[in-house]
């Protein structure tokens, strides 16, 4: 069976050979990836353990994969096109051959700087092409990426580093963002007090502000790229070694730092990116995550470079210098395909149609969106203006943890339905379960999405808590991969994400614990307690409504709403900010202390009666205060 499913037929026949044998479909589509020597056993998983071992004794290497394989065929091919945040600025088209010898200069960097097969690299960079460059240069040696996203703050960078102990952190005196400069070195300067493990930190000249270097510990990149040479032989590493860490939030507590493995991982990147997004040879395909998120991982950089595709890497904001910028560049690099989401094209849709209309979006092809449920409106918007009815829209769903796309339509093969992300891909077996943990059977039904077959990609670990990863994911429906969200699946078998059914909040496409942000609130030292709800907000998706509790009263609301948002800003970003802020004299419990969650959300979404049965409450009363005070 061919790696690209190319019409319904084929894709029918995968499906149906995924079911019958999944070890056969998955060793045919490995086989269309380099392997220095081949694997023993395809699968090896232990799913209510969460052990899982792909590819067994299988040896690859997933930059020698990206790059090297691609030489001889497409060498004078551009990998990567990279697009500043300023349009003044010149683009930059990166041929293969050229991005394999900077690939293998930084990964010497990295040698001569220490750095061995196994250490974990920090990378808190821009979205500039050192940021690629840097995490194919880890592969190459077998070291391992964490990148954090260059918006987080410094506690939370400093959080990550310290997490999985990396020895090197990459990043660069500044960034670009809209008109915004990030001082991103001073933030590393200030993460880096509390952070013994790392000896070095690279830095890309990017701003050229004035930043202070540490000696004997930073190091500008320019000056250690000279003292290399641009060859380096790719470490031939095991299916199984790690690849990556990355963080995503969890419901309470720090961050989860997700590990993602080498084999499993490469094939299903490359598989789902060649059959999600219909890419055909000399395709140019734009996603515009930032690579400090999975997305950005998989489908900015691996997924495409898997396939020898040519991928843009966007620096700036869809609204800079204006909202055209997105279609602006659509144009100018004649992008086919065009991969984003939900909150970005609720932001673009509410400005005027001419930004849309003063470009020429003909080169597209598909359109896919990720991150959130996409709703009927935003869909609509997008089908018709942007892809002028003529481009599939790939409504995919997946996470971190999940490494790659699970559920989505397949262009040209799948029928399409708005707000759905209809099917799972061949080789993905979804189950929806019931309040008494039971699968549920048939068509017309909805509750919890769980996975309940192992896949590639499926994350192998917490880094240092596999108990954590256990108890979050593999023992609410034991055997089964439980995802966090509700689903429905509807009379076609189609299925729709209904959203969270935990505490993680999806604001702007980003997934938001809400124990974290709590955390930080009441370490203002006027707050005795908080609880963050979400409520439905146009654009983004979620906002946060927060309900705090001070330990005295205080006269000064406004200052304190700043103070409570700058917290929150300084130890997580300004992503998980509030919008509204509510002083209360108590929260809603159970006798049993447990905040009632479900009635805050409740009275963020603007209900004011219907709250079920209260009288079981602790201090029923203070529902009526908190409705009468709602903001
Ligand atoms: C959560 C994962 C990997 C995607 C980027 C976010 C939500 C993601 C969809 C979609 C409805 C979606 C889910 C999921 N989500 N895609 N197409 N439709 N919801 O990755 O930060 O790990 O978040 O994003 O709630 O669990 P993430």
């Amino acid at each position: 069976m061919p790696y690209q499913f190319k019409n319904i037929f084929v894709y029918q026949s995968a499906v149906e050979k995924a079911l019958i044998d999944p070890e056969a479909f998955w060793g045919e589509i490995a086989a269309n990836f380099h392997w220095f020597s081949p694997w023993k056993k395809v699968m090896n998983c232990k799913m209510e353990l969460a052990e899982f071992n792909w590819f067994q004794e299988g040896k690859t290497n997933i930059s020698y994969n990206c790059l090297d394989r691609h030489l001889t065929e497409r060498g004078a091919q551009t990998a990567l096109i990279f697009e500043p945040n300023d349009p003044n600025e010149k683009a930059q088209h990166i041929s293969y051959t050229e991005l394999h010898a900077r690939v293998s200069q930084m990964a010497n960097v990295l040698k001569a700087n220490g750095i061995e097969k196994g250490d974990r690299v920090c990378i808190y960079l821009p979205m500039i092409p050192e940021l690629a460059i840097s995490v194919l240069a880890c592969a190459r040696i077998g070291a391992i990426h964490s990148v954090v996203f260059a918006g987080f703050s410094a506690t939370a960078l400093a959080s990550r580093i310290q997490d999985c102990t990396c020895k090197l952190i990459i990043t660069a005196d500044g960034g670009f963002r809209g008109n915004k400069e990030l001082d991103l070195k001073i933030i590393v300067d200030e993460a880096l007090l509390s952070c013994p493990s790392i000896t070095k930190s690279l830095v890309v000249k990017r701003t050229h502000s004035t930043i202070n270097m540490l000696s004997g510990r930073d190091y500008y990149l320019e000056d250690e790229l000279q003292k290399v040479t641009t060859i380096c032989e790719a470490e031939i590493m095991d299916a199984e070694d790690p690849l990556f860490i990355l963080y995503t939030s969890g419901s309470t507590g720090k961050p989860k730092g997700m590990l993602h493995s080498t084999g499993g991982y490469m094939v299903y990147a490359g598989y789902t990116f060649q059959n999600v997004f219909d890419y055909q040879e000399k395709d140019v395909f734009w996603c515009t995550a930032d690579i400090g998120w999975i997305t950005g991982h998989s489908y900015s950089v691996y997924g495409p470079l898997l396939n020898g595709a040519t991928t843009v890497l966007f620096e700036g904001i869809p609204s800079y210098p204006d909202f055209g910028r997105f279609w602006e560049i659509i144009d100018k690099h004649q992008v086919n395909q065009f991969y984003t989401a939900p909150t970005a094209i609720r932001s673009l849709a509410k400005e005027a149609l001419s930004w849309v209309e003063k470009y020429d979006l003909t080169s597209l092809r598909i359109l896919g969106s990720v991150g959130e449920p996409i709703n009927d409106e935003a869909w609509h918007w997008y089908h018709k203006n942007i892809g002028k009815e003529n481009c599939p829209i790939v409504d995919t769903w997946w996470q971190t943890e999940t490494g790659g796309i699970l559920i989505s339509p397949l262009p040209n093969i799948t029928k399409l339905k708005p707000a759905f992300a209809t099917l799972p891909l061949p080789g993905i077996k979804v189950a929806l379960m019931g309040e008494e943990k039971q699968e549920l059977i048939g068509n017309e039904v909805s509750g919890s999405l769980c996975i309940k077959f192992p896949w590639p990609s499926i994350a192998r670990t917490i880094w240092g808590d596999h108990q954590r990863y256990l108890e979050t994911y593999f023992t609410a429906f034991p055997g089964y991969y439980f995802t966090g969200d509700g689903a429905l699946r509807d009379e076609d078998g189609y299925y729709r994400i209904t959203g969270r059914v935990d505490d993680v909040i999806i604001v702007s496409g980003h997934n938001l614990g809400t124990g974290p942000i709590e955390e930080a609130i009441n370490d203002h030292t006027l707050v005795a307690e908080s609880a963050i709800v979400g409520f439905p907000h146009d654009i983004k998706g979620s906002a946060l409504y927060g309900f705090v509790i001070l330990k005295e009263e205080h006269t000064d609301h406004g200052k304190l709403r700043e103070e409570i948002n700058q917290i929150i800003s300084d130890q997580i970003g300004p992503i998980a900010k509030l919008d509204k802020i509510q002083f209360t004299s108590g929260l809603p419990k159970t006798r049993s202390g447990k905040i009632m969650r479900r009635i805050l959300r409740k009275i963020a979404e603007g209900e004011l009666e219907n709250f079920g049965d209260i009288s079981t409450l602790l201090n029923p009363e203070l529902v009526a205060e908190i409705l009468k005070d709602k903001r």
